[in-house]
């Protein structure tokens, strides 16, 4: 048997999410958004999870880039930020360059040097993708970027879990699959993937039907797995 071929899922579990929010934050001239980047942050990407299970579930295809627009576009009109001049392009930029997590390169590098195949699986556009892997310079370690864009389609939908089998002509069995989203993790686990959820913030397990085959705090436990 060869070795497993670890996949990642991207925002959240390698790439920080509030990263674009607390990075404006730190050169907004206003005060007033240094007092509630985090809570923009938050709903921001409450929404954008929330717009691909919808457009998901009734078969409407779309990309996560405008969703992610809208999804900030929501957040901004909901504390009455829609008005702040470059507040709105700002922020979409820094999210195509989005800060690592402290130790995802050092993970990244550690499974490259012992030969593992390595993946992003993400509903992120292709674009999105390659660019925060160049920026944050973690394409190298990468075989391959899946994205969900061809589909249209979101995750937990079969369609995009089932990429990974296509592209490595491999079983759900012979993956690990590793997302900080406690849903994608059951998702992947529902497709008869191994699966680690990152539980970065501490979070109770999700009640599903469906359950991480191990949890742990960050991706180091990704190490104790292979
Ligand atoms: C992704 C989202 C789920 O990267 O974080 O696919």
């Amino acid at each position: 048997m060869g070795k497993k071929i670890v996949v990642f899922d991207a925002y959240g579990t390698l790439f920080d999410v509030n990263a674009a929010a607390r990075t404006y934050s730190q050169s907004y001239a206003d005060n007033t958004f240094l007092k509630i980047w985090e809570k923009v942050s938050t709903l921001w990407r409450e929404k954008q999870i929330s717009y691909t299970w919808y457009y998901t579930s009734i078969g409407h295809r779309t990309n996560f880039w405008k969703i992610t627009e809208d999804a900030l576009d929501y957040s901004l009109d909901y504390y009455q930020l829609n008005n702040s001049p470059g507040l709105k392009a700002n922020l979409l930029s820094l999210y195509k360059q989005l800060d690592l997590f402290p130790e995802v390169l050092g993970v990244l590098k550690s499974l490259k040097m012992e030969g593992y195949p390595l993946a992003i699986l993400s509903n992120g556009t292709t674009d999105m993708l390659h660019s925060a892997t160049k920026n944050a310079k973690i394409f190298e370690y990468l075989n391959v970027i899946l994205s969900a864009e061809d589909v249209g389609l979101f995750k937990p939908h079969e369609k995009i879990y089932s990429k990974v089998l296509k592209h490595f002509s491999c079983k759900a069995t012979d993956v690990i699959f590793v997302s900080s989203n406690g849903w994608d993790a059951a998702g992947g686990s529902a497709f008869g993937f191994s699966t680690l959820w990152v539980n970065r913030a501490g979070l109770p397990e999700e009640k599903m039907f469906w359950q991480p085959t191990w949890s742990g705090s960050d991706l180091n436990f990704v190490l104790a797995l292979v």
